[in-house]
Parts: structure tokens; sequence; C-alpha cells
């Protein structure tokens, strides 16, 4: 057997649930629970569409066998098509980044990733993993420049490569049109009865909490309503939506038309212990 064969082989025996291969800000995992039962009925014959796609827990989960997963972050998106097409490379690649973790190192990979514009597609999405695994919080923030500029994490042995967790995505991924590019290129995409799922970066719940730069650019209000604007019109082409944000009186308001249910999400460690606990999100569904 040729080491791909081998690899196809290995990929074939993963068990069915996937989960996402990088951490994200926002991620659904420990949502997933709660989520999953307010799916729309005969989901498993729909198309999963989901424009804020970022780590995909849901998608993950489901392992829907049709999917067009977008998001305007290039890297992640790269690094999605990396590990659908050539998981092995990726492996490979990231093998040899994780024998050699070490501060010095983290710094020196950050530096050959920010530099090399030719890297093969491989190599960066497993410098990115690399990044993801060993920086400080697992965050993703960039400069004006688009550089990667999250400094090195103080794990003490962080789980770099994980192969069977990533041949598992290779083949959660093999029926997904993948895509970079903002919200609004769903206009062209979505046909009636595909199920989208939109979990865009949150409305802030106070002004301190305010944690939207995703990308290059925050997500404001104005790009909320824009974000509304697109549901009304999927809605009307007879799409199946599904939307989760912040529970407060703006995002309330924006969807008002529309039926939403709550759901009950740990909140990020907080320093101040009276506001540990669990925070109220608002899931917006059409059905
Ligand atoms: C809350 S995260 C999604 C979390 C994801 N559901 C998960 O489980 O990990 C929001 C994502 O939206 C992306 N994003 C931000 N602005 C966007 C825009 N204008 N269009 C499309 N994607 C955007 C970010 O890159 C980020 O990956």
């Amino acid at each position: 057997m040729t080491t791909s064969a081998a690899v196809a082989a290995r990929i074939e025996r993963q068990p069915r649930e996937a989960a996402p291969f990088v951490k994200w800000a926002g991620g659904k995992g420990r949502l997933l629970s709660q989520l999953r039962p307010l799916l729309p009925q005969g989901v498993e014959h729909m198309r999963h569409v989901e424009p804020f796609v970022g780590g995909g827990a849901l998608f993950f989960s489901r392992r829907p066998s049709r999917a067009l997963l977008t998001d305007i972050n290039p890297a992640l998106v790269g690094a999605y098509a990396a590990i659908r097409d050539d998981a092995e490379r990726v492996i490979q690649a990231l093998r040899g980044l994780a024998s050699q973790h070490s501060k010095e190192s983290y710094y020196r990979i950050r530096e050959r990733y920010n530099r090399g514009r030719r890297l093969a597609a491989s190599t960066r999405a497993a410098m990115f993993i690399y990044l993801n695994k060993t920086c400080f919080n697992g965050l993703h923030r960039v400069n004006r420049k688009g550089e990667f500029n999250v400094p090195a994490g103080s794990y003490k042995n962080p789980r770099i490569l994980n192969e069977d967790a990533l041949l598992t995505a290779s083949a959660a991924l093999r029926g997904a049109k993948l895509l970079c590019a903002p919200f609004e290129a769903l206009l062209e995409s979505a046909k009636p009865g595909d199920f989208v799922y939109f979990d865009p970066p949150y409305e802030p719940v106070s002004s301190t909490a305010s944690f939207t730069s995703y990308a290059q650019d925050g997500f404001g209000r104005e790009d909320q309503a824009r974000l509304r604007d697109v549901y009304r019109e999927l809605d009307r082409r007879g799409c199946k939506l599904m939307l989760s944000n912040s529970d407060v009186t703006f995002i309330r308001g924006l969807y008002r038309e529309f039926r939403i249910d709550t759901v009950a999400a740990p909140r990020a460690i907080n320093c101040n212990a009276a506001k540990r606990g669990k925070v109220s999100e608002v899931v917006v569904r059409n059905y």
C-alpha cells in the first residue's frame, strides 16, 4: 500500500464525529447539546451552509454530506482547504514543527509565516495550526499589514499534532465547498432548502466586554443590521435559518419578526467572581 493509500484507509476508519482542529474565539463546542435540538426537521437532507464558520464546531459535530463553509479569514479558509485536500502533507509538516517547539522557535515560525508569501498551502496550513495551538489563548489577531502578531502562550506541553483529529476533519470536509468571503456573498450562493447557521461576531453585552476584532476589521452595529437584511432575504428565498448572538435589546429588536429562543452559555473566565456562571444567548430561527 502506498503512503497515500494508507492515509486514505486511516481516514475511512476515523469515527463519524469530528471536532474543530483549531481553537477559535466564540467556538460553539460547549453549546452543541443545546443547539442540536433546535435544528430544523429533515436537516440531514439539506445542504449545511455556515457563513461565519470559524472553528466549525456545529459543522464538524454534524458531518453533513454537502456543505458550503465560508469565512472572511483567508488563513483559516486556506487551512480548511489544505486539510481537506492534503491532510497527509499538513500532518508531515506539522510533525516537523511540533518536534522543535520552544518559545524561540514559536517566534521564528511566526516570522517565516508572516514573510513567506510563497509557502506551499500545506506548509502554511501546518504553520497556522502550530501557531494556533501554541499562541496566547489560541487567539487570532493580525496587524494592519495582515501579519499574525499574537505572542507565544505559556503552555507546558501543548498538544500540537493530533493526527486522528486532522484525518477525521479531512474526511468531514470532503463534501464541503470552501470560500473566503464576507457574509454578503451568501446572497449569490444560498439556495431554497439550504440550512444556514449564522454565528457572527457577537454584539458586545457591555462596552467593556467588546471582543470583535476577529479579522482586520471589527463587526459593528451596521454589520449586524446588514446581516439581518441578508437573513430576511434568505428567509424569503426559502432557506431554513438559525442564528446565534448575544441576548441584548439591539439584537432582539433587529430580529423581532422571527422566533427567538435562548440558550445558556458558560461565560469566559471573569476576574469578577459575581460575573462568573452562565450568560444568555439568543438563537433566532425562521422555522
Ligand atoms: C463567532 S466566530 C464563529 C465561531 C464558530 N461558529 C465556531 O464554532 O468556532 C465568528 C467568525 O466570523 C468571521 N467573520 C468576521 N467578520 C466576518 C464577515 N464580515 N463575513 C464573514 N465572516 C466574518 C470571523 O473570522 C470568525 O471566524
